[in-house]
């Protein structure tokens, strides 16, 4: 007997797809919706070869708020939606910031109406550590306050978490969980899926395997006068696959009788900061080879550290990370090569 039926936006993506994994091998039935913008839908079929089941999908853009209602009309038996689908390039969204107000704002309404229209009542949220812009005290709690989020991607994933807020206020049988995500890299186990940046990465740890990989000539550090141990910035790096876990926790936890109504709020990070220059040595162990990089000047709107004070969702999610800096950079790697045919 399956568990839910899921439905996952954006799940041809790079978290979305190690998510459906995690999410099948915990029973449950899944189906994605995705318009691939970006993402392939070569990676269909290797879902299927990872878990051994059917993953349906269906291409549709959830902008178009009419495909939207009738993919949920149609669709009998949708329990809970986890909604990744959104537009993530930071740099993009300061060139083109209406298409990412569109696409992540418009697109979460669009959901939110069918939901509520169709009374499917439990949501994830896929939201970021950037909703605390710079943050004054580390690590950083649920608690802490939001802060100035230069970009529009950061900003629409503010006014996302807003918007829920207040949807979820108004339609008590509305039951939400957004996952703060820190920084995830790295890839799944079996080398079939991983990250693919359309374009030059603007991202750390793709940059650094598509170096290494000769498919670019060498990596910017972005400055290191930061007051750092090693001046250069820190991030809390967490595992592809430990943050898809997550998805299965929050899960259990909106059908679960202890949660609270309204929306709660969970720190996805390792609560270990790694500074740049930690994790190319880092990625250098697990390859085996050295990687060309120069330090060049701080790009703008970098921050100087953020890591996670994730004992909320120790605590209540009962999910705490289990991979280390080391797996993660081992595991790209991993990805990279496969992907390039490296031997
Ligand atoms: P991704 O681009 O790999 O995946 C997003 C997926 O959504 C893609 O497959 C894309 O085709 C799809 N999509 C975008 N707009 C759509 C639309 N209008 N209709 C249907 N499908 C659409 O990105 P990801 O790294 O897997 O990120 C997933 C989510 O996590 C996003 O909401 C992102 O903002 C959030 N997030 C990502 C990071 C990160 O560093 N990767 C960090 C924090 C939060
Ligand atoms: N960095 C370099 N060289 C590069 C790329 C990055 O030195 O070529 C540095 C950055 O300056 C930063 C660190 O590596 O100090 C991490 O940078 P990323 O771009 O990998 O990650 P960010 O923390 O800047 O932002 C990412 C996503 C955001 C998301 C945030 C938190 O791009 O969308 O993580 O989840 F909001």
């Amino acid at each position: 007997m399956p568990k839910d039926r899921v439905l996952v936006t954006g799940g041809a993506g790079y978290i979305g797809s190690h998510t459906v994994i995690e999410l099948i091998n915990n029973g449950y039935e899944i189906i994605i919706v995705d318009n691939l913008s970006n993402s392939s839908p070569d990676v269909i079929p290797k879902l299927k070869e990872i878990t051994g089941k059917m993953v349906s999908f269906v291409n549709l853009d959830i902008r178009n708020k009419l495909a939207l209602q009738t993919f949920f009309k149609r669709t009998e038996r949708i329990e809970s939606v986890i909604h990744f689908a959104a537009l993530k390039s930071v740099n993009e969204s300061v060139e083109q910031p209406l298409a990412y107000y569109e696409n992540n704002i418009q697109g979460t309404i669009n959901l939110l109406e069918a939901m509520l229209e169709n009374k499917v009542n439990s949501l994830v949220f896929s939201s970021s550590c950037t909703v605390y812009g710079s943050p004054d005290h580390l690590p950083v709690t649920e608690m802490s306050p939001l802060g100035h989020t230069p970009s529009p991607y950061g900003y629409s994933k503010q006014v996302c978490e807003r918007l829920i807020h207040d949807t979820v206020h108004a339609h008590p049988e509305l039951s939400a969980i957004s996952l703060r995500y820190f920084n995830p890299i790295g890839a799944h186990k079996s080398g079939l899926i991983g990250e693919v940046p359309s374009g030059p990465p603007n991202n750390l740890m793709p940059y650094i395997t598509q170096t290494a990989a000769g498919v670019r000539e060498i990596l910017s550090v972005y400055g290191d006068d930061y007051n750092t141990p090693d001046g250069t910035a820190i991030r809390d790096y967490i595992h592809v696959s430990d943050l898809a876990a997550a998805h299965v926790s929050a899960l259990s936890r909106l059908q679960s009788s202890d949660k609270p109504s309204g929306v709660e709020y969970f720190n996805i990070g390792t609560g270990k900061g790694s500074t740049v220059m930690e994790v190319i040595r880092s990625f250098e162990k697990a390859s085996g080879r050295p990687l060309d990089y120069k330090v060049v000047g701080r790009r703008d709107g970098d921050i100087e550290a953020i890591y996670a004070d994730a004992s909320k969702s120790k605590e209540i999610l009962k999910w705490s990370a289990q991979y280390d800096l080391d797996d993660m950079t081992a595991s790209a790697w991993t990805w990279e090569k496969n992907y390039r045919g490296i031997n």
